[in-house]
């Protein structure tokens, strides 16, 4: 495990498409350009705690994989730094870094084995073997002793003295294999963690099968990439990565490739090796689920900017601006809209004549943000919908049934709306009827139609531009300490 700095880290990539000739349309990229080219990464910063699971998020060609290979070395940085537990990684190459990587396309050796792959990256480079690990590899070997003791007892029972000279072989390997053990314990107990070495070839084999038996891929060793599926091939990606105890584990979209049932699947497995693992994750994905479930924090980005940054939850129930809102949970939010007002006993939400009074919470924050009367954006998610009398009132176009709930579609002011609502047993059919729906001042987010920000947190920081004061950091450490 380790902790991951990144602190103003931007990439430039040169400009590298003509320019366009006069008169001629081209599809502007929303990405700045600069003199110095296109900058697909704008001062993104973040602290990553040791052990923690941190998932990007955004659109196609928003930066993810981008940022993800400058911390992997694999892309310069060109500007602002990396820490990898403190150390200045800039200029460090790849291998150096004490970092696995996993890509959407598995990138296996296809004339090696599902072994071979695996021991590939032990076979070549020396390795941090914990204690820990070969004291599971030395009882490992003394289990498959006592099994060859017993069997040579069998076999020679009617010649000791044969059997007498075969046993002595063991004797000393055992003793070795005992000391050994309890010369790891002792450094375990004075806090030491791993030492670094090129492994043995036994260990390596012993640590493949580890790591194999727990991706469920113990059966296919010995087969070749192409005689697997797509799940199997990314458990073995997944496998090779792993089997180096890499400080930080980085992921590049490693599920898109498989079908819908597998991914969630290799979800479910990701969570699991997550638990059994003792990595610093950093994943990237454009699949908003995936995010959501895996993430301890996910961080949001769009244009090569930071949005937000929070745990899932906190992402989903406060948006800091649309682009988020709009991004996190599915269906998409719902938008109207609508006045802001601001009255003797607190704030008020008009949308058309529908008033709503949001609750203490965005009160507190609104007041503190000084938010002054404005025209805005009015977001409600498709399940804080209800069918109510009062409200404001749509057209519904289709409804689809899910199930246990109904998704309606309606146009409300010339907006397209989605109402999730629940289906208890009644099926009414909305369809071009006219519907009215109500929603709650707690559920409620409301967005400036000047900036796109979420009103309650105007006087927050914005992500894109946040900093870290390092001084402040070391000052507060310092206070701490005290
Ligand atoms: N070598 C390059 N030269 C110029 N521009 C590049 C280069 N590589 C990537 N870009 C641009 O940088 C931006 C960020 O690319 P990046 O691959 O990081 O996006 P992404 O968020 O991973 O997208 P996706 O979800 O499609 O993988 C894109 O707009 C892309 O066109
Ligand atoms: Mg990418």
């Amino acid at each position: 495990m380790a902790d991951v700095k990144i602190r103003n880290l931007v990439k430039i990539y040169p400009y590298i498409d003509k320019k366009p000739k006069k008169g001629e349309k081209v599809k502007k990229t929303n990405l700045q350009i600069t003199d110095k080219g296109v900058v697909a990464v704008q001062k993104f910063n973040l602290d990553i705690k040791h052990g923690e699971f941190v998932v990007l998020v955004g659109p196609s060609g928003c930066g993810k994989s981008t940022t993800l290979r400058m911390i992997a070395g694999l892309e310069d940085i060109s500007e602002g730094d990396l820490y990898i537990d403190g150390k200045l990684m800039n200029a460090v190459e790849p291998k150096d870094r004490d970092i696995a990587m996993v890509f959407q396309s598995y990138a296996l050796y296809p004339h090696m084995t599902v072994f071979q792959n695996m021991a590939y990256p032990l076979r070549i480079l020396p390795q941090h073997i914990t204690y820990k690990f070969e004291i599971r590899y030395l009882n490992n070997k003394l289990e498959k002793i006592a099994h060859i003791e017993e069997e040579l007892k069998e076999k020679y029972s009617n010649k000791p003295e044969k059997l007498q000279k075969k046993l002595e072989k063991y004797e000393l390997v055992k003793k070795e294999a005992e000391a050994r053990i309890t010369e790891c314990n002792g450094l375990i107990d004075k806090g030491e963690e791993s030492y670094f070495k090129k492994m043995s070839k036994d260990m390596i084999d012993f640590k493949v099968r580890e790591i194999a038996e727990m991706l469920n891929i113990s059966e296919y060793l010995d087969r070749k990439p192409k005689n697997l599926s797509g799940g199997q091939r990314q458990r073995v990606a997944i496998g090779r990565a792993i089997v180096r105890n890499p400080k930080v584990l980085l992921m590049d979209e490693p599920l898109s490739n498989l079908d819908a049932k597998l991914r969630n699947q290799m979800r479910a497995e990701i969570i699991k090796i997550r638990q059994r693992i003792q990595t610093t994750f950093i994943y990237v994905t454009h699949d908003q689920i995936e995010a959501m479930t895996l993430g301890d924090r996910i961080v949001v980005m769009k244009d090569g900017y930071i949005q937000q940054v929070g745990t899932p939850q906190e992402v989903f129930d406060h948006p800091r601006n649309l682009f988020v809102s709009g991004f996190i949970g599915i269906p998409q939010m719902n938008y109207f809209d609508a006045k802001l007002l601001k009255k003797e006993d607190g704030y008020y939400v008009d949308i058309n004549g529908y008033v709503v009074k949001p609750s203490k919470e965005k009160q507190e924050r609104l007041k503190k943000s000084k938010v002054e009367e404005q025209d805005i954006l009015v977001g409600v998610r498709p399940d804080h919908m209800s069918i109510t009398d009062k409200g404001i009132t749509g057209r519904v176009n289709v409804t689809e049934l899910m199930g246990t709930t109904s998704h309606i579609h309606a146009t409300v002011n010339n907006k397209d709306i989605i109402a999730i609502v629940p289906n208890d047993g009644v099926h009414v059919d909305y369809i071009n009827k006219d519907v009215t729906f109500g929603f709650n001042g707690n559920v409620i987010h409301m967005f400036s139609k000047e900036n796109e920000r979420n009103l309650e947190f105007l006087s927050e920081v914005l992500a894109s531009e946040f900093r870290f004061d390092d001084d402040l950091a070391k000052k507060q450490a310092e206070h701490e300490k005290k």
